[in-house]
């Protein structure tokens, strides 16, 4: 059993197999956070709740006790001077609410949160408590809610608002979760980036006031992203603590820890509340996102791969989460624009030969896109481009023995387009103001049922014309000049929230009436890489980058939080479109190996010497990737710490199985070889390197590692596989 209640203490424990949280009621009903961390053998730590100072002890006191006590769910306006998690507004337009126990109930599994992506858990993988308080003079019900899972070591956390008085209130901030600890000189991890480089790891210590990282663009973005750790000093890859809070939504968001005068910490996380507010009438409710809580004692990799589980067993619903993707070939990189029937059959011909499995058709195919500035919104398919219509194209490379995908960018419209000249309200935009384009392009206003109906019907269309197995759904600009054309000037600020319900929506309705869909979703390469997508799409497009060095490091930024087969990775030609770097063939093939594979680079002109080098990565694909799939990962070396390399592992399940990755990045003079020490194999197994036939002990490879060697030059890479072999 994973929740119990202590009624004498009046603790609620909370336990997966390796850690547990712990909250706890004062008498006057405040629930306060007493601990979350490594396993505790009973109930106890009731005392840092530090309640001498409590309303009923010493009323005076009310806003010193409010200012320091560890809130599960801090409310604003009524003492406690540190970021809340709840603003409510009352009819009278003032500000302030506060909450008192009054129930709470334990159920097995988990419900889902209506019109959201969260994760989900059987009965015996998961329980959840639901625990309901009251603000008695707003009238206003706050549930917050624990899903514990045991198996992963994660615990998330909801929260909803349900408005049971007679009058309007005004939601203006709804964050999610709440974490008060004292401080243990907490830095922060978090990951920042830009186009072409995102989810870099970074790392701060926290000083007094807030530090936090936020979205304020419509998506959970390239530049900040919805995750921060706070971890001790002495944390690394291996040891000491991480606490991991992951939100599961994919638009606006605020991530933020603050130092306070009595060295307490507090980290929030929900919804962004700048240019939010919520209506809530009399009998609504407000369902918040989820957040996603870990705690490793093990150092980031035992958070890293927590998560993985986590998200592969609870999160991603597609049946293609534990499934060899399809090796695909795009036409993106190869062709741009510039392609129509014959240029992609012969693409698929060619790719065919080499043991790829499917083409994907990238942007141009429809309206009249011959670059980027028109037609979406047109989702027709340009006949002088595709020239036998597009059920005879999918037919045609069918035949050649390749599936078909195709790329849909369903939440835009261009200025120049049938849909936005027959309605230009459909548009995102304030009144009066010319709406900035971006990739010359305009934003749907997916807060609007009719528009989502009309996109979806779009897409459906032409999923049903053929037979297509597979969707990139891209999304290649941030939003601004946030107005809609219908919503009442009092709901205004729902706009960006509606929009990702709207997301939400469609991407549900296409799995629900498409299972069997292969769906990647996009933004610009990897804007939205949140959990929130993967709850509908297995796999995400990582970055428009695809030059194998600094893929290094957004696949090290990406795999701290994510599982490996998440990752979309591709092989693109030389010199790299976006950094002109060269980089060996190889090299490319071994990075791209630990994401979910494929090919994005016109096969028909490449390099011989190098066209000849894919049937090889695709066999080395076939035989390594269910490692990728749902193996442990382990980060061994980082490129973009303090080495002249990278280095990373992938190790099934019963520790029978390794592949090892190195890259070495720069040569460096007088050196022919490196010591890497492995981790997470099973050190009284023997270990067969299927290159040389070697036998090495597990507590060998991990003690004293193993050399590598032969890697002459920048950017050489080479791969070693064991397998256990008898043990002694
Ligand atoms: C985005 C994607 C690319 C490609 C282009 C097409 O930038 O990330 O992979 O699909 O759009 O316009």
């Amino acid at each position: 059993m994973g929740i119990y209640f202590d009624e004498e203490k009046k603790i609620f424990k909370l336990d997966t197999e390796n850690t547990s949280y712990l909250i706890g009621l004062t008498g006057e009903g405040y629930v306060g956070h007493i601990y979350y961390g490594k396993k505790l053998l009973r109930t106890g730590g009731r005392y840092l709740l530090r309640t001498e100072k409590s309303p009923s002890v010493l009323k005076r006191e009310k806003s010193s006790f409010l200012d320091t006590f560890p809130m599960e769910y801090p409310t604003c306006g009524v003492g406690d001077y540190r970021e809340s998690c709840l603003d409510v507004m009352n009819p009278m337009g003032q500000t302030g609410c506060e909450f008192f126990y009054r129930s709470h109930e334990v159920i097995e599994g988990k419900p889902a949160l209506k019109g959201l992506p969260a994760s989900f858990g059987k009965a015996g993988e998961t329980e959840t408590l639901f625990i309901h308080c009251e603000d008695p003079v707003l009238g206003l019900w706050v549930t917050l809610s624990y899903s514990v899972f045991m198996k992963e070591d994660v615990i998330t956390r909801s929260v909803k608002i349900e408005n049971k008085s007679t009058s309007t209130l005004v939601l203006d901030k709804v964050y999610s979760a709440c974490l008060d600890m004292d401080n243990r000189d907490f830095e922060m991890v978090s990951l920042a980036g830009s186009w072409g480089r995102e989810r870099r790891i970074q790392r701060s210590a926290l000083s007094y006031g807030r530090k936090n990282m936020s979205s304020v663009r419509g998506e959970s973005s390239h530049q900040e992203h919805p995750f921060m750790a706070l971890v001790t000093p002495e944390t690394t890859q291996d040891q000491g603590e991480a606490y991991g809070m992951h939100f599961v939504y994919s638009g606006n968001f605020m991530a933020q820890a603050e130092l306070g005068q009595y060295d307490q910490v507090r980290a929030v996380m929900g919804i962004n509340a700048w240019q939010f507010s919520w209506q809530l009438l009399p009998s609504e409710s407000f369902q918040a996102p989820e957040v996603v809580l870990v705690y490793s004692d093990e150092g980031l990799g035992k958070m890293s791969r927590s998560l993985h589980d986590f998200y592969r067993n609870h999160m991603i619903r597609s049946p293609y989460v534990f499934k060899k993707r399809p090796i695909l070939i795009n036409n993106w990189e190869a062709t741009y624009f510039n392609f129509n029937t014959e240029k992609l059959l012969d693409i698929a011909r060619e790719a065919k030969k080499a043991g790829i499995e499917m083409l994907v058709m990238d942007d141009g195919w429809f309206g009249k896109r011959n670059n980027d500035n028109c037609s979406l919104g047109d989702w027709v398919v340009n006949e002088e481009k595709i020239t036998t219509g597009l059920k005879d194209l999918v037919d045609k490379v069918n035949e050649i023995g390749l599936e078909f995908g195709i790329w849909f960018e369903p939440e835009m419209v261009s200025p120049d387009s049938d849909l936005f000249r027959e309605h230009p309200d459909w548009a995102i935009g304030i009144v009066g103001r010319e709406r900035t384009q971006s990739r010359e392009q305009y934003v749907l206003d997916l807060s609007r049922q009719e528009v989502v109906d009309h996109v979806y019907e779009c897409v459906a269309k032409i999923l049903r014309s053929a037979n297509i197995a597979y969707v990139k759904w891209d999304m290649n600009r941030q939003l601004c000049d946030v107005g809609s054309a219908v919503l009442p000037q009092n709901q205004q600020g729902e706009l960006f929230h509606r929009y990702v319900l709207g997301v939400y929506q469609l991407q549900e309705r296409l799995v629900t009436e498409f299972p069997d869909l292969l769906l990647e979703n996009c933004s610009g390469g990897g804007a939205r890489f949140d959990p929130g997508m993967i709850y509908y799409s297995p796999q995400i497009w990582c970055s428009d980058d695809t030059d194998a060095m600094e893929r290094l490091r957004i696949q090290e930024g990406t795999a701290l939080i994510y599982p490996l087969s998440c990752m979309g990775a591709h092989v693109s030609d030389c010199p790299n479109h976006i950094l002109n770097r060269v980089t060996p063939f190889s090299t490319r093939g071994n990075v791209a190996l630990a994401g979910t594979f494929g090919y994005e680079l016109d096969i028909t002109k490449i390099a011989e010497e190098d066209r000849e080098q894919i049937p090889g990565q695709v066999e080395q694909y076939h035989k390594y990737n269910h490692l990728v799939q749902s193996g442990d990962y382990y980060r061994i070396a980082s490129w973009s710490s303090e080495k002249p390399y990278d280095c990373w592992a992938v190790v099934s399940k019963d520790r029978e199985e390794v592949l090892v990755t190195c890259v070495q990045v720069l040569a460096s003079p007088n050196r022919n070889s490196y010591c890497m020490r492995l981790k997470g194999l099973d050190s009284e197994k023997l270990y067969c390197l299927e290159e040389t036939g070697e036998i090495f002990g597990g507590d060998e490879l991990m003690q004293c590692g193993i050399l590598i060697s032969g890697l002459s030059g920048d950017f050489q890479s080479k791969l070693f596989y064991f397998k256990s072999v008898e043990t002694m």
